[in-house]
């Protein structure tokens, strides 16, 4: 009884087994007759059939793989893939690193069938990369194109997809290697196509670019930075005179070096101001530079120049001074005040003569007047301190002596 169970389960998984695995195997097939037009020099469309012999109840939808190089093994990211239901898609790409461009069946409810094999188209590149160096410069509506011609090339004409029109025009404000588009939507695209048209051999040649918008290729203007201080921070502060794009897209890289020191400090800042401790002993040299935030696409500004704000000086030298410098200018003072006091102490401090002999020389001087006052030869005239006359005090001969000037002279001469 067992025996007949166990049978015909085995027989059951078996039979199961090899179902599956018949089917698994099963791919669906590929698709037919891919073909490629190029809609504007930058749109490529792509069509290709159903599979011949599909089941009319098998419901299918496509992958279509597009890699921008003639390889069609690679699968870095340069490969874009896209699913869709009908046989038709159109891309928007460069041509100037050739295609591979492969499709494939999807089952999407067809049994347990598995994904076609691929079918894939080779687009060459074009014969001659016709400029190189390319680069772009985002302002105020302007968006500055730059390029080096490969120097075989000739009748080089410059096209863009106009923002406005979604048309390609040809560039009219031209240059050579050079071509500045006006248009006030610039800042919304998020790609822009470029299609460069030569001569190279006699044979016109297009390539064609489709880059990312021109708001990852901003150029701010060249900042001003200055720089102020409240005694214990320092603020730096940034003109911004250039805000096209909402303030959330501008940071502020401040790079500065303290006390003259090798190493320098770096912070981005979302805000334009700055503010770090400051040490009053050292010079601050800085410098701003405006980046344009990721969130809103790339680019940045040049430097500002470099700003520079106080002085070094040796954080020791007021104690020093304090210390040292002063006591030693004091005490020099002090000795070179008392060896002018001693050089000069007969001025400082004359001898006064005494009173007696002042009073005895007054009382003869008096006697003697009226017979020789007119005779300033006589020896006996009294001109008792003629060095005190050339000094602070000033005693007229001819006034009577009192004691009470002599005592004011003295009380001057002594301050
Ligand atoms: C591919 O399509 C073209 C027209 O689009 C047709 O002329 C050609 O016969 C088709 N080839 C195959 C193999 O189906
Ligand atoms: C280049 O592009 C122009 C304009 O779209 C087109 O008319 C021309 O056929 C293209 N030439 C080549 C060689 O691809
Ligand atoms: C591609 O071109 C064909 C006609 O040539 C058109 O029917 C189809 O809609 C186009 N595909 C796309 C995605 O525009
Ligand atoms: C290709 O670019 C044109 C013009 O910008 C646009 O209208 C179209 O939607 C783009 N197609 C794809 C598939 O991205
Ligand atoms: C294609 O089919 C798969 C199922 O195999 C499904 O997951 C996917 O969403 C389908 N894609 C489209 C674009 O219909
Ligand atoms: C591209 O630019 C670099 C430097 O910017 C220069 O050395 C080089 O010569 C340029 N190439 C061409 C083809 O002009
Ligand atoms: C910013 O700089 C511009 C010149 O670049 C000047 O005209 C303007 O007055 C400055 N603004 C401030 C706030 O310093």
């Amino acid at each position: 009884m067992f025996r007949v169970w166990d049978l015909s389960l085995m027989i059951c998984f078996t039979v199961s087994i090899m179902f599956v695995g018949v089917e698994g195997i099963s791919e669906l097939p590929p698709p037919r007759n891919l073909t490629f037009k190029w809609e504007t020099p930058f749109t490529l469309n792509l069509t290709w059939e159903k599979p011949k012999d599909l089941d009319p109840d098998c419901k299918v939808n496509y992958t279509v793989d597009v890699r921008h190089s003639q390889e069609c093994s690679v699968t870095d990211n340069k490969r874009q893939t896209r699913r869709v239901q009908s046989t038709t898609c159109s891309w928007n790409i460069s041509n100037v690193n050739g295609l591979c461009i492969s499709v494939t069946v999807n089952p999407e409810n067809c049994g347990s069938r598995k994904q076609s094999p691929s079918l894939n188209i080779i687009l060459p590149p074009p014969t001659v990369m016709l400029v190189t160096n390319r680069s772009y410069e985002y302002s105020h509506n302007k968006l500055r194109c730059t390029w080096s011609r490969v120097g075989v090339v000739e009748d080089l004409v410059f096209y863009y997809l106009s923002p406005q029109k979604n048309t390609v025009i040809k560039c009219n404000d031209m240059k050579d290697g050079e071509c500045v588009i006006h248009d006030t939507r610039l800042k919304e695209m998020t790609d822009m196509s470029y299609l460069f048209i030569g001569t190279y051999m006699g044979k016109a040649v297009n390539n064609t670019f489709i880059e990312e918008g021109p708001a990852h290729y901003v150029k701010l203007k060249k900042p001003q930075l200055t720089i102020q201080s409240d005694g214990h921070s320092l603020h730096f502060q940034t003109n911004q005179s250039d805000l096209e794009f909402g303030s959330h897209c501008y940071k502020y890289k401040y790079t500065y070096t303290k006390c003259d020191k090798n190493a320098q400090e770096q912070e981005v800042m979302d805000k334009p101001n700055y503010e770090v401790d400051y040490d009053s002993n050292c010079k601050y040299k800085a410098r701003v530079q405006i980046i344009f935030s990721d969130k809103c696409g790339a680019g940045r500004s040049d430097p500002s120049d470099e700003v520079e704000y106080g002085e070094d000086r040796d954080p020791h030298l007021p104690a020093f001074l304090a210390v040292i410098i002063i006591p030693l200018i004091v005490s020099c003072c002090l000795i070179v005040s008392l060896v002018l006091l001693r050089r000069h102490k007969d001025i400082i401090f004359p001898k006064i003569p005494e009173p007696t002999l002042i009073f005895k020389d007054m009382l003869i001087n008096n006697i003697r007047m009226p017979e020789d006052a007119r005779s300033p030869t006589d020896g006996r005239l009294y001109v008792p301190i003629e060095e005190i006359v050339a000094s602070k005090i000033s005693l007229e001969p001819e006034t009577p002596l009192l004691p009470t000037t002599t005592n004011a002279g003295i009380t001057i001469s002594d301050e």
